[in-house]
């Protein structure tokens, strides 16, 4: 049901990017597809389309033209670029995105520098995603409209740094002068609350929004992560210095034994494998491969819809705040 009244939240950065509620959905490999996009930005936040889910430039196309029929909100997509044996054409992936008409980008993986001319012609606004200050300000000096910052608590890569977000976002406050969210570790409203008040502008969420109704992955998987708790995750690729944090099962343990006792990335290659992860969010097999969730998962306790989950996020923190305000009267 609608709240009665519908709160507000407006800032720098949902008005930079022309959004109701500082609150976006993260690009997730396999998880951001368009219903799920459209239903955050449907609510108010701001979705994210994962350009290199779609197998080819064209199909992202189609994913953004199926993202359109479901939203007349802005959306996002998100372009991840890391080194790989064999790249995708992430030239083929951009170009795409200018075609489109999208107007808001996440980068992450590397930094921004060589699609930032692009996307500065074609009027779109990048937040760039990155996990320390000193990424942060160099994002901040090639353009980029927002940085998004993720703490060691994040899915997916947290860096080397490992530098929780209770430190990391009001160090970002101190140093950054343009709009930044607080990504890692927030689910509900008192994360949001508590972002605001550390300096940050909103939240960015994975973990959280893979537990939802339109987030296309089984039901198995998203039932795993409402009976996970916060120690069920493990840190894999530490020594490689290509640490990603995702979820405990008899793989990563696995991946986690063998490079722990000197092994190299060729010997865990066949357990980590891309494919193998896929299999797991498609058929809901747990231990088929790695696949990412964030040390959150122990504050998850249900699959709501995401355009109910953004609202009450927002209704939350404003509860939160206004009662721990009323503590100092
Ligand atoms: C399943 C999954 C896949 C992800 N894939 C990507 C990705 O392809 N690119 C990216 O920039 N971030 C990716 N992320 C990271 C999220 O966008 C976000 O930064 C992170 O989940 C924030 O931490 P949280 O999970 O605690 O909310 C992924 C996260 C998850 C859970």
């Amino acid at each position: 049901m609608e709240p009665l009244t519908k709160p507000r939240l407006r800032n720098r950065f949902t008005e930079a990017l022309g959004i109701e509620y500082p609150v976006v959905q993260g690009g997730m490999m396999w998880v951001g597809r368009a219903e799920l996009a459209a239903a955050v930005s449907e609510a108010g936040g701001l979705g994210m389309i994962t350009a290199l889910t779609q197998p080819t430039p064209a199909d992202l196309a189609a994913e953004i033209a199926r993202a359109r029929t479901l939203t007349d909100k802005p959306f996002g997509v998100n372009l991840t670029i890391l080194p790989s044996i064999s790249p995708p054409p992430y030239d083929e992936y951009r170009q795409v995105i200018v075609d489109s008409g999208v107007k808001i980008v996440e980068t992450a993986g590397s930094s921004p520098e060589p699609h930032m001319p692009t996307f500065a012609a074609a009027g779109i606004k990048v937040i760039h995603k990155c996990t320390s200050v000193r990424h942060a300000l160099r994002a901040e000096k090639l353009g980029v409209t927002a940085v998004s910052i993720d703490g060691f608590e994040c899915a997916g890569h947290p860096g080397e740094d490992d530098v929780p977000g209770l430190v990391l976002i009001p160090a970002a406050a101190d140093a950054l002068s343009i709009p930044f969210i607080a990504s890692g570790g927030f689910a509900d409203g008192r994360g949001l609350a508590a972002a605001l008040t550390l300096g940050a502008d909103g939240v960015n969420m994975g973990t959280r929004f893979m537990c939802t109704t339109e987030s296309p992955i089984s039901q198995t998987v998203k039932e795993r992560i409402v009976a996970a708790s916060e120690l069920d995750t493990n840190l894999i690729f530490r020594s490689l210095r290509n640490t990603a944090r995702v979820a405990k099962n008899s793989i990563s343990d696995q991946v986690v034994e063998i490079l722990s006792a000197g092994g190299q990335f060729p010997d865990v290659q066949p357990l980590v494998a891309g494919a193998r992860g896929r299999k797991v969010f498609e058929n809901g097999d747990l231990e088929a491969g790695i696949w990412s969730v964030g040390l959150v998962q122990g504050l998850i306790r249900d699959i709501p819809d995401a355009g109910e989950l953004v609202r009450r996020i927002v209704v939350e923190a404003q509860t939160v705040l206004t009662e721990r305000l009323r503590l100092f009267s």
